[in-house]
């Protein structure tokens, strides 16, 4: 070895290679992957905070458009506020002690300590588990309960379906429900974000007046001659699986095994 290859190291020796020799080709092209797997791997761990606190800000963004409060020139921090959270036990449906802070739904329901699984009969939002406890976004205005919002998921054709429920004072009446992540079909089933036909949940009753739960996405339109309108939505044209899914989804969370216990209890002490 002359003292000039000495000199030159092992990157200078390669680079003296030839540019179609073999044994070059195979050290830049790991290089060059070596070099952009540190530049993912860094930027995905730089911009996690970012990633979670723009996740937040979304999920925020949907709890006040579900009750009508979100306003684009608004701070939605500062309008966020207004909410008091609290986590319910779905079993009794009393409020829990635990700092709603602390509580991660996903990881919840899917810890076996943390959750219940359910049966067939009982499964009809198709989600397996479902967590003991549960989020809730209270809506005060001058210190009494206006709207409830409340964290609702399940199956449609192509995907669960992410979103939240609100209910007026009466604990009955929707404000209104959105849907944040999914992936149903745009144009089908993705319809289910069209306002026209998120605005139809405004309104409507969940429950009839002997407490049962009414609610339903019919197939095709609900007109005045639609028996029960007060409970009834119109099914999605061409995306009837959609459609199904979300009455599923929505019966589920405000029935026994979900909202139902501590519905009952806020509506009759809201009637006293
Ligand atoms: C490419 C493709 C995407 C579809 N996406 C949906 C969907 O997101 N939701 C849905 O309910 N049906 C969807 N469908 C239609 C269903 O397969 C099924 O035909 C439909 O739900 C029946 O509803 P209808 O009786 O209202 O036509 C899709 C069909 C095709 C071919």
């Amino acid at each position: 070895m002359t003292d000039q290859n000495k000199k030159r190291g092992f990157f200078g020796k390669i680079l003296d290679l030839p540019n179609d020799d073999p044994k070059k080709t195979i050290i830049v092209a790991f290089l060059l992957c070596l070099v952009c797997s540190v530049l993912v791997s860094a930027s995905a761990v730089m911009f996690k905070p970012l990633q979670k606190a723009n996740k937040a800000t979304d999920i925020r963004k949907n709890i006040l458009a579900v009750t009508g409060l979100l306003n684009e020139e608004a701070d939605v921090n500062k309008l966020f506020e207004q909410f008091e959270i609290k986590l319910v036990d779905l079993s009794t449906g009393d409020y829990s002690d635990i700092d709603p802070a602390s509580f991660d739904r996903r990881k919840a329901a899917g810890d076996p300590n943390q959750s219940i699984a359910l049966s067939g009969e009982q499964d009809i939002a198709n989600i397996s588990r479902r967590a003991n406890l549960a989020k809730i976004y209270l809506l005060k205005v001058d210190g009494e309960i206006s709207q409830v919002v409340l964290p609702i998921h399940g199956y449609g054709l192509w995907s669960t379906l992410y979103g939240f429920v609100s209910l007026e004072a009466d604990f009955n009446t929707i404000g209104g429900l959105q849907f944040y992540s999914h992936a149903e079909t745009p144009g089908l089933g993705g319809e289910v974000d069209n306002p026209k036909w998120r605005k139809q949940w405004q309104g409507k009753k969940a429950f009839n007046d002997s407490g049962e739960l009414k609610i339903e996405v019919i197939r095709g339109h609900v007109s005045f001659q639609t028996t029960d309108a007060e409970h009834k939505i119109d099914g999605l044209s061409g995306a009837t699986l959609t459609s199904r899914g979300v009455s599923n989804l929505v019966n589920f969370w405000l029935g026994d095994n979900g909202f139902g216990p501590y519905l009952k209890k806020m509506s009759a002490e809201a009637e006293k």
